[in-house]
């Protein structure tokens, strides 16, 4: 067994060669060879040449005392060569299969190089849009994200760990990263206990259940402890409360940064922190390797305390079959960006984008009633853009741009303008807008792709203002008052406050990044040969001054509602709200978002009636049943998420005012309905107390049913002690 294998390895094993297994470093350096000769590496990251890495293996396997294989790491985000859409579009897709095909995909691309494990999937849970890693999460809500992360783990690591397609998984950050304040990278995250269990842990854990193999701990500081040492994180909840058979890597240099936190004191210091907390392996820095022989001579490190900390790492390695066969032939693996990978590309795309506004149905475009179209905008025809952050393997050149595919698509039947309107989404100087404004005006339709490159969002990208960048704003009013229709396509790595330019056009469908067939998806959903569904995964604000909003805000005790607010003049003269009932709003924003979480329109409509529940009421330990009738009521075929929303109204701890609690799709022809029901055991109501016990309270509850977290057809029901 694995158990007994990793046993009488560690038998074996000097201190200095269990520290090696602890260590990963950066691929490449001299001395990196004669370092894995002498069993000081357990892991390197970022060597994805398969020569090189064959190498790096046989150096481990046949030079080293030994013979321990390396674990290969690499950010395999969004894709390996074929890139799909940034996880917070693909989050916009709530299609687990969707994300689980990409990232098995991903993974297979990935392990045709030698790569063994990926530092994916990201769930950290996150309501600020300034924060440039929300591109990299799955969204703002515990339930989509935890859903989805699974499903991404799943696709990686496939039936077996050892299977040759297969990659370990990585969920990070470990945990609260998305809650950093101000929506500044790396910054320090405030969370009570209460509210990290109930929003930020949950998607962990169910990373946990789908099997991840390894789990990265954060960058920022909770609660006053940055993760890398923080024993509370690491070690009660992961390990003593889930049980988590895995290992823990530290985010980059993030040991040594526990001094520049002011964590620890020395180095020294950091490592007996890192290895308290039960951090098994370091990734970058060289602490480990420094320290620990001393801390353990000192006695302040226990070596059965290590031992553990190197058997999770054996163990996955043993698991992952590298014992059997650490050498990749990529004569093994299919091609590269193949048909088959690029279609599910293409796939993903298309459900990722969501149709945010189609005034008298603009869309679907039709190119027989169309003569010129004009194609404007920085992010039309750059294969590099599209692509996105955390993009290491791909290449612009196998992007397929939406220029590119509109001439494909239409180009034999309607006259192509094309004009860039600005050199890039930040260039603030208006030299294109000209020539854009001419083709708009010699045009039918203008068609503009704007938003974000790719640098504006990912780690280290933050914005403390997150309008649409440089003088598109400009570009697009300009282009609007030629009186030509505008249909605008958003790239864009976050939700953009795109509220100011939004009654200028007559359709807006945001694409996020969406990867290398990003263009045909866009393409074909533009002129019908394929209907939006996306949903957002997170909520848009009006203005930025209004974050963190989401939908599963508390009531508060003086909530706002359309009844206690009015309008008045204020002294300046500019019409501002003003509230009678001293309830909790922005006097300039109001109290709802731009655009709704669980929002998304598609070229028909769909009407929700007759909502109904199985019983009255029920009791703890029982199921209750929810449902209602879906309507087609447009004329066309089309695909509707429909999601339950649930309210505990009073609670040991104050509830929110909604909460996913499901969602399913379903395709309706023009006229048809269907009867979408959920099933939810009292058990998927639970949340933790004020005494941090995960309890489902008796008590009365609201439901909605519906196409977003708007949804106002409801019920309600209650369960009983
Ligand atoms: O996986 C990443 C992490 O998310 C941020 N710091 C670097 C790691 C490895 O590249």
């Amino acid at each position: 067994s694995v158990d007994e294998q990793v046993r009488s390895l560690l038998q074996e094993m000097t201190l200095e060669e269990k520290i090696g297994q602890m260590s990963q470093v950066n691929g490449g350096g001299p001395d990196l060879h004669q370092a894995i000769r002498d069993g000081q590496i357990g892991s390197v990251l970022n060597e994805v040449n398969v020569d090189e890495v064959n190498e790096l293996q046989r150096l481990a396997v046949q030079e080293s005392r030994l013979g321990i294989p390396l674990l290969i790491g690499r950010d395999v985000i969004h894709g390996f060569k074929t890139i799909f859409p940034i996880p917070l579009g693909q989050a916009a897709s709530w299609d687990p299969q969707v994300i689980e095909r990409g990232a098995a995909i991903a993974a297979a691309e990935a392990a045709s190089t030698g790569v063994n494990w990926t530092f994916a999937p990201m769930i950290d849970i996150t309501r600020d849009p300034r924060w440039g890693r929300i591109a990299e999460s799955l969204g703002e809500d515990p339930y989509l994200c935890g859903i989805l992360g699974a499903a991404m783990v799943r696709g990686f690591q496939g039936a077996k760990l050892s299977d040759k397609y297969s990659i370990a998984a990585c969920a990070k950050h470990f945990v609260g990263y998305g809650a950093v304040e101000s929506g500044l990278d790396y910054n320090n995250a405030n969370i009570p206990e209460n509210e990290l269990r109930n929003v930020y842990l949950p998607p962990f854990k169910q990373a946990l259940d789908a099997g991840v193999a390894t789990v990265m701990s954060s960058f920022s500081d909770l609660n006053g402890v940055p993760a890398a040492g923080n024993e509370f994180l690491m070690r009660q909840i992961l390990r003593d409360e889930w049980g988590f058979k895995g290992f823990v890597v530290s985010d980059w240099d993030a040991i040594r940064e526990l001094t520049i936190h002011g964590f620890s004191a020395t180095d020294r210091e950091a490592v007996l922190e890192a290895t308290n907390a039960g951090i098994n392996m370091e990734m970058a820095s060289s602490l480990y390797r420094e320290h620990i022989p001393a801390l353990v001579a000192e006695g302040k490190i226990d070596v059965a305390e290590l031992d553990a900390l190197v058997y999770n790492i054996l163990a996955l390695k043993f698991e992952l079959g590298l014992f059997a066969n650490p050498y990749t032939n990529p004569k093994d693996f299919p091609d590269l960006v193949n048909d088959i990978f690029r279609q599910a590309a293409k796939e993903a795309a298309e459900r990722s984008c969501v149709l945010l506004k189609n005034d008298q149905g603009i869309l679907p475009l039709s190119a027989d009633r169309l003569a010129t179209v004009a194609v404007i905008g920085p992010l039309a025809d750059d294969g590099y853009e599209q692509l996105g952050t955390w993009v290491f393997d791909g290449e612009a050149h196998l992007s397929h741009t939406c220029l590119q595919a509109l001439h494909d698509l239409v180009g034999d039947r309607v006259d192509i303008r094309w004009a860039r309107g600005m050199q890039s989404s930040r260039c603030r100087e208006n030299d294109g807008h000209q020539e854009a404004i001419q083709a708009a005006r010699e045009s039918d339709v203008a068609l503009m792709f704007m938003g974000e490159e790719s640098i504006l969002s990912g780690e280290a990208h933050c914005r403390a203002d997150i309008n649409l960048p440089g003088s598109q704003e400009a570009l697009i009013e300009q282009v609007a008052a030629t009186g030509t229709p505008v249909v605008l396509v958003v790239m864009a790595g976050r939700p953009l406050t795109i509220g100011s330019v939004l009654d200028k056009v007559s359709a807006v469908l945001y694409a996020w990044h969406p990867g290398t067939m990003g263009g045909p998806a866009i393409a074909d959903l533009l002129f019908g040969r394929a209907t939006p569904s996306g949903k957002l995964p997170v909520s848009f604000p009006r203005m930025v001054g209004q974050v963190p909003i989401y939908y599963a805000r508390k009531n508060t005790g003086r909530p706002p509602s359309p009844d206690n607010i009015t309008h008045i003049d204020a002294i300046d003269g500019r019409a501002e709200q003003t509230s009678l009932g001293m309830s909790a709003f922005h006097l300039d924003a109001g109290f709802t978002p731009l655009f709704p979480f669980g929002f998304g329109l598609t070229y028909t409509r769909f009407e929700y009636r007759d909502i109904e529940r199985s019983h009255a009421a029920i009791g703890l330990g029982d199921t209750i049943t929810l449902a209602a009738t879906v309507h087609n009521t447009g004329d066309r075929r089309g695909e509707e998420i429909v999601q339950l929303y649930i309210r505990d109204l009073a609670g040991n701890v104050t509830r929110p005012v909604r909460e996913l609690k499901g969602f399913k799709r379903v395709t309706l022809g023009p006229g048809e309905s269907e009867r979408v029901s959920f099933d939810i055991h009292t058990d998927e109501l639970a949340f933790h107390n004020r005494k941090m016990e995960l309890v489902t309270e008796p008590g009365g509850f609201h439901a909605w049913i519906g196409g977003d977290s708007t949804a106002q057809l409801w019920t309600e029901f209650e369960i009983l002690d």
